[in-house]
């Protein structure tokens, strides 16, 4: 069977942004006969006007996911129980989208484990199709890793055992079953999981509801309210509307406080550059690995595919009744807001913003080896992603580096696209850039790293703390499918 949704009616959205332009008071431009959940519908002009229109910015209230329990906690060890199903999400008000969901909700829940305390977490699959999960960016032995060859059949379930002996760091997981990965994260396979620490908690960084993950995803829309998907190998799947949490273009209301916000850019391909309105400042202190050495203070940040940024925002700068905007400066026009944040007033404050060091880098080992992996396009016989000419095999081990050692890895971007390239199961650290300097926000714990058109990026990964097959690939999903990816094996 085939399990996605076969192509609706298109919502055309350039319609509804030419009718927006420079206001956001939103006229219907639907037409005058809909088609809405399998009935035809008349609307009159005199209603369409003043209807609330499902892609109208700024109207819904950010969601925030709701935190996994643990089913059991033992001495060490947190149990989950998670069922990979299909749901439905209000994306847009007053219609129902049919999601693949981890408990069925789009973005999945968060889980939110402490470093030191393991965590299993059982995932059923009540798909119709394989499945499996990848936490991605975790330290996971090769065997709970998610290798895109582990699937869990219809019916059936693994245990997952995430050992969370890392640093505080903003992971996730996402199916990772060869071949489909645009698909299934498209229709709602992923979800939050935050790793917390000591070190965290003495830098007095903001906590709980002052902690918020972002899970930033372009769609596109059926008339139905379906997503709409479309494939597009060489560029990666585009759409028109920016998803925060599974909302349009949201809201938030925020206190006159500090906030930590976590961005995960969760979409198929499209690259962000963020920016908060009014040019105001942002504190980021981590990036996909975790904490940075020192915090930097930016005003935009560039967001590729699968990466996470961690920022500090004092709304105390703002008066209460601020309204500032989340701009995507990276985008075409549906897509330069990415939502709003709506001050009002706080209560005291006990988080801090922090001035100094805030960890120590580890040292790494002298590279043993240099490599270069080519990122280009093949067109013979269709057309496919390759590294270093090569496509995914799951026969052949790429490249076999000896546990605890480096390497020095020059990711050479020719093509026209950017490609986030990403290890599973370890870090690395950027060395340098083609283009330009390497960027404070840049210069701590990575996994993913977006190599942009023409550039060349050298990374050192350190091939620890397990041995094993583990695979390295683009995120742009539709890349990584057809079959930008590689296999490595760490030797002990
Ligand atoms: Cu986020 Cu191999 O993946
Ligand atoms: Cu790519």
């Amino acid at each position: 069977m085939n399990p996605f949704r076969p192509p609706a009616d298109a919502w055309s959205r350039r319609d509804f942004m030419r009718n927006s332009m420079g206001s956001f008071a939103l006229l219907c431009t639907i037409g005058g006969t809909e088609t809405l959940g399998g009935k035809k519908v008349v609307t009159s002009a005199a209603r369409r006007a003043r209807a609330a229109l499902p892609f109208a910015p700024f109207q819904r209230d950010l969601p925030i996911m709701p935190l996994l329990s643990p089913v059991v906690s033992e001495p060490g060890v947190d149990v989950y129980d998670v069922d990979i199903r299909e749901g439905l999400a209000e994306i847009l008000p007053g219609f129902q989208t049919p999601i693949y969901g981890y408990e069925g909700i789009y973005p999945g829940p968060t889980i939110r484990a402490r470093k030191g305390r393991a965590a299993i977490v059982r995932q059923s699959n009540r798909l119709a199709f394989d499945t499996n999960v990848h936490l991605h960016g975790g330290y996971v032995p090769a065997a709970h890793d998610g290798h895109p060859m582990d699937i869990i059949e219809p019916g059936a379930k693994f245990d997952y055992s995430y050992p969370n002996d890392q640093d505080a760091a903003f992971l996730w997981y996402h199916d990772h079953a060869h071949g489909r990965t645009a698909k299934t994260l498209y229709y709602g396979l992923l979800g939050a999981y935050i790793l917390h620490d000591e070190r965290e908690r003495e830098l007095d960084l903001p906590r709980d509801e002052y902690d918020v993950p972002l899970i930033l995803a372009d769609h596109a829309f059926n008339k139905d309210g379906s997503f709409r998907y479309s494939e597009n190998v060489d560029l990666g799947f585009r759409g028109d509307t920016i998803l925060v949490n599974g909302a349009v273009t949201p809201r938030m209301r925020v206190e006159r406080r500090i906030y930590r916000l976590r961005f995960l850019n969760a979409s198929n391909a499209r690259s962000y550059d963020l920016r908060l309105g009014q040019g105001r400042e942002m504190v980021q202190i981590a990036s996909d690995g975790g904490l940075l050495a020192w915090p930097v203070r930016r005003t935009s940040v560039p967001l590729h595919p699968a990466e996470r940024i961690e920022v500090l925002v004092d709304f105390r700068d703002f008066r209460p009744g601020s309204e500032i905007v989340l701009h995507n400066d990276a985008g075409e026009s549906s897509t330069k807001a990415v939502m709003r944040f709506d001050v009002v007033r706080g209560g005291p404050e006990d988080a801090r913003i922090p001035r100094g060091r805030m960890r120590t880098l580890e040292r790494l080992p002298a590279p043993n080896a240099s490599r270069r992996w080519d990122l280009t396009l093949a067109t013979t016989g269709g057309v496919q992603w390759r590294i270093a000419g090569r496509g995914f095999d799951p026969t052949r081990i790429d490249v076999r580096p000896r546990l605890g050692s480096t390497e020095l890895w020059q990711w050479h971007n020719p093509s026209r696209r950017v490609h986030p390239m990403h290890l599973h199961g370890m870090l690395f650290r950027i060395v340098e850039r083609s283009s330009g300097v390497v960027h404070r926000g840049e210069r701590g714990w990575k996994d993913t790293i977006g190599v942009l058109p023409g550039e060349t990026v050298t990374v050192q990964p350190w091939f620890a703390p397990y041995s094993g097959k583990y695979v390295f690939h683009c995120h742009a999903l539709e890349h990584g499918d057809k079959a930008m990816m590689l296999q490595l094996e760490v030797v002990a």
